[in-house]
């Protein structure tokens, strides 16, 4: 909900619930992505003019990295590019191996999934990125086990969705950042609320309540709110954009793969979790054409 972007939104017992879920759910379904998506648990970026590349699922995962890169303006010169990132919710790794290995950098992921965190290290392993580079581990995005100031760039790549406190995901992001550094974070929001709006309408909320118990997803927010707390932050060069129609080819490509027989076996054998989010992945199609599920990316940097 708009307003309540910033506080607290759910009690104790229901974050430890939450969380249990989240690892559970990634826990169960990671392998059987991988097989189908491969390495990286993200949307595509889409030029969607272009309907050969629309096909090449892949490379718009690639491409959607690419893109957040390019809009955060993130330095590639040998003087100022990255050399400390932090991957917020790394899923298997994607993105932190490709960062690692583009800028020469040192990337550390954190995972709320054991099997996740594993498997992303075992993948560093076998592309011959060494521990000390590209490591991963355990831990809650909201209590992140790093030091003040650590990293140059801050990535969290369709993680902030699961976030139940987004004050303290934001405020967390921000802790970790070292001077001058770059935060981007791409996420799903719901609409921006019009200034007349206190809340989004009631059959809205009801689609994006069917996502949230199946998918392991607190109360959405929209774009205008992560603004908000990054204004509250004294961040700079806030910018932000809606990438929602960049996006809208993935949801009936991923559909579609889940309807394959290999999709079909591959759910079955990883379990009632996995089933009951293939389950409602037509309700984010219903949600981007109803325009209230935004597709965004927010991006700034912590004063030096
Ligand atoms: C959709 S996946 C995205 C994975 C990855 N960023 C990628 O693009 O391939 C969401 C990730 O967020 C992580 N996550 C959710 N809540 C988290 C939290 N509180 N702390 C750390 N990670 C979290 C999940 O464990 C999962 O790895």
């Amino acid at each position: 909900m708009a307003t309540a972007a910033g506080d607290v939104l759910v009690t104790a017992a229901e974050d430890v619930r939450l969380k249990k879920g989240i690892a559970e759910f990634y826990d169960e379904s990671s392998g059987m992505w991988e097989d189908i998506w491969g390495e990286h648990m993200h949307h595509g970026f889409y030029n969607t003019d272009d309907v050969v590349e629309i096909s090449d699922h892949r490379s718009a995962q690639i491409r959607m990295v690419e893109q957040a890169l390019l809009f955060a303006s993130v330095p590639d010169d040998s003087v100022r590019k990255p050399r400390s990132i932090v991957d917020v919710g790394c899923g298997i790794g994607g993105s932190s191996r490709y960062l690692a290995r583009k800028y020469g950098a040192e990337c550390h992921g954190i995972t709320l999934s054991p099997v996740q965190a594993e498997r992303a290290q075992a993948l560093a392993a076998a592309q011959g990125l060494a521990d000390k580079q590209v490591s991963f581990q355990v831990a809650d995005a909201l209590e992140q086990p790093f030091p003040d100031g650590k990293f140059d760039l801050v990535w969290s790549m369709e993680s902030g969705e699961h976030m139940p406190d987004k004050l303290k995901f934001v405020s967390e992001l921000v802790r970790v950042a070292a001077p001058g550094a770059t935060i981007i974070i791409v996420t799903w929001c719901h609409r921006d609320l019009s200034p007349t709006e206190k809340s989004l309408r009631p059959e809205e909320e009801k689609i994006l309540n069917k996502i949230c118990s199946s998918f392991y997803l607190p109360t959405w927010c929209s774009t205008a709110d992560y603004v908000k707390l990054l204004e509250s932050l004294s961040l700079q060069d806030i910018k932000s954009a809606d990438w929602s129609s960049n996006v809208a080819p993935f949801w009936p490509a991923v559909i579609k793969t889940a309807l394959s027989w290999k999709g079909i076996t591959s759910l079955l054998r990883s379990g009632w979790k996995s089933i009951r989010g293939a389950m409602v992945m037509p309700l984010m199609i219903e949600g981007f054409k109803k325009d209230v599920i935004k597709f965004s990316i927010i991006t700034c940097k912590k004063p030096e």
